[in-house]
């Protein structure tokens, strides 16, 4: 080939290859332009779209406590004409005031009666793997036979796994048999059941299957799920709410206090979202989910408004629920001797937890009486009063944030909420150059882009996918450039929800982040697209500018390996060229580029979950005014190593 031929080839494939026209991007890298808040990015979490029950906590048996439905068993059935029923007057002790009733008339060891679990969108059965099953039981005179607890297919004609425990009593007990499966394949169309092997009578509370669970930890998570997460290198997580930290009602807040101890005597309660949550995962295990994942709690204590308008009036009313939230603290924070850290000690964790922040209440702008302020400012003070270092955090209005504020104090940080379309998200460059930096840090405590007109908590929205498409990913990109652009005054933020169950009603809101079944979980584009920048920020905050294009850019510097990271994104359906000059430092040669691209339209889903994931290439030829092309629908993050 002659050279001019070759140099032409070279010229057209290459990405860096320098075009005198295209627009320009300057990263001035002379001296930072602020400290990249160190917390900045985080998870945001609650109980929806059964993101625990039937989501990252592991437990399999749904409606493990006959609690759901106090008409019947809810996802129970009768195994081979058995009679099930709720009875109240064997309650297997005051907090769970029932158990469920299994009469066997018929059964033999060939065909045996009793009762099936379906799990949350069946049990997923997955090779030599060992499951702990567990349940209390007490029989009725005359019964000496024993219980077979069993994995198997939902017609019954597979066995996966069984086991026995006998010695059944007229007493509640509690038993327990390790669950083994040989080779099988994986499947979830499996069910859960406890059976006998002739005719008797035995009632039945608290049946609980867990399979391993992430680092063995009892009462623990499903490992593939808060690997997802742990791998986003999440700094912070915020729960437990949202909504659910407030309830429908008052009684149906999150009160931290019924979600400690024993799973016997945690009574569960009415979640906002339409189902009941068991509150296995509570205070404990939220503080235990964000140690697994090296994050600090953000602590949300409820502020006396539940969502249907029910408020505490501030003064004397509002003082329990401010001692509750003190005792939360306590809880969380102090040591094993004291009254309520010595529970923690108890559960397993007598070191105090790290916490910072603590934020009063969720979305209390929606408490048209206007109680909030005064609320907000009785919280502060008796927080501060006992715990000066921790740092307050105040709910603040929709949209129009700096409208809606908290007055009669200055909190510490106040917390904003964004669920907007992707060209809302695109139009917002520019939002926090207004802010007044001194005042109050900001916390964006819950954002997400979403593609379509609907509003994300419409029900026209439910049949669309759960997971967003990329062209969402590129609004949620657009967003994380402002944020970064901004992360001196912003200090935290965190995408919601963050996690779907994809069966068939399970969920209750769209987009999400990270969708799963029994078996399988996926990551979103804007899963990879906030992974991407979570796990690519430097400390410091460069400026950077630019020029004639539509290409928006962020840069950060590592201050210690003096790496650039620079983040790119083209929301435009072709390729966009931009000239990067990069001044006050002298780049390497050769840099990575990670990339998420592709159609608008395409999206990851639980058949096709990789369809949209990030790519790595090294980009050749760089230097200042070096050329670059953002792929069309791209996401980028250049790291650019300096001399
Ligand atoms: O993320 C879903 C919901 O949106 C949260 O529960 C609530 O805080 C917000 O309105």
């Amino acid at each position: 080939m002659k050279r001019s031929w070759l140099l032409a080839v070279v010229l057209i494939a290459g990405a860096t290859v320098p075009r005198a026209a295209a627009p320009t991007i300057t990263i001035d890298a002379s001296a930072p332009a602020g400290k990249v808040s160190p917390l900045l990015y985080g998870l945001m979490t609650e109980e929806i779209n059964h993101g625990y029950d039937g989501g990252l906590y592991a437990e399999l048996i749904r409606n493990r406590a006959f609690l759901d439905d106090p008409a019947s068993p809810a996802h129970w059935s009768a195994v081979n004409g058995a009679a099930i029923t709720l009875d109240r007057n064997q309650p297997l002790n005051a907090t769970v005031a029932t158990s469920v009733r299994v009469e066997v008339t018929q059964a033999s060891s060939g065909h045996p009666g009793g009762i099936a679990n379906e799990g949350y969108w069946g049990i997923p059965v997955k090779p030599n793997t060992r499951y702990r099953a567990s349940f209390y039981a007490k029989a009725a005179p005359g019964l000496t036979a024993p219980i077979t607890a069993a994995i198997e297919s939902e017609d019954g004609t597979t066995t996966y796994a069984s086991g026995r425990v006998s010695g059944l009593t007229a007493s509640w007990k509690q038993y327990e048999v390790t669950l083994s499966t040989a080779n099988a394949a994986p499947t979830a169309t499996a069910r859960f059941v406890l059976t006998l092997d002739r005719p008797g009578t035995v009632w039945l509370g608290l049946v609980s299957l867990f399979p391993p669970t992430y680092k063995n930890q009892a009462n623990g998570f499903r490992p593939d799920l808060l690997q997802m997460l742990i791998d986003m290198r999440p700094k912070f997580l915020r729960f437990p709410g949202g909504n659910y930290l407030e309830g429908d009602q008052i009684a149906d807040r999150f009160e931290w206090k019924k979600t400690l101890g024993p799973l016997a005597e945690r009574p569960g309660h009415m979640a906002p979202w339409g189902y009941r949550s068991t509150d296995g995962l509570g205070l404990y295990e939220f503080l235990l989910w964000a140690e697994n994942m090296n994050a600090e709690p953000v602590l949300a204590v409820y502020a006396g408004y539940s969502l249907k308008g029910a408020y505490v009036k501030p003064g004397p009313e509002l003082e329990p629920y401010i001692q509750d939230a003190l005792d939360e603290i306590e809880y969380v924070t102090g040591p094993a001797a004291s009254k309520w850290g010595s529970l923690r000690a108890k559960a397993g964790h007598p070191a105090p937890f790290a916490l910072t922040y603590v934020e009063v209440g969720n979305e209390d702008f929606f408490d048209r009486s206007g109680s909030y302020d005064q609320r907000f400012v009785q919280f502060h003070k008796a927080i501060k009063a006992r715990y000066p270092n921790l740092q307050v955090i105040s709910t603040v209005g929709f949209e129009h944030p700096e409208n809606q504020r908290v007055r009669s104090i200055t909190p510490d940080v106040v917390d904003e909420h964004y669920y907007r379309t992707v060209e809302a998200f695109l139009k917002a460059r520019g939002q926090y150059d207004k802010y007044d930096r001194k005042g109050p840090k900001i916390f964006v405590g819950e954002w997400g882009a979403y593609e379509t007109p609907f509003q994300p908590w419409n029900p026209r929205s439910r049949g669309e996918a759960p997971t967003p498409n990329l062209r969402a990913a590129i609004g949620d990109a657009a967003w994380m450039i402002e944020m970064e652009r901004n992360a001196d005054l912003i200090i935290m933020h965190c995408y919601a929800p963050l996690l779907v169950n994809v069966n068939p009603g399970a969920r209750q809101w769209r987009p999400n982040l990270i969708g799963y079944d029994a078996l399988r979980v996926y990551g979103s584009p804007s899963y990879h697209a906030i992974k991407l920048f979570a796990t690519h920020v430097g400390d410091e905050i460069l400026k950077a500018t630019a020029t004639d294009t539509g290409v928006l850019v962020s840069a950060t510097r590592d201050s210690r390996s003096r790496i650039l990271y620079v983040k790119l994104v083209n929301p435009g359906d072709a390729p966009a060229a931009v000239q990067l000059d990069v001044d006050g430092a002298a780049l390497r040669p050769t840099a990575t580029a990670l990339t998420l691209a592709g159609g608008a339209q395409d999206t990851n889903a639980i058949d096709a979950p990789e369809r949209v994931v990030p790519k790595a290439s090294q980009v050749a030829g760089v230097a200042s005014g070096f050329t670059y092309t953002v792929p069309a629908n791209g996401i980028v993050v250049l790291e650019l190593a300096t001399r």
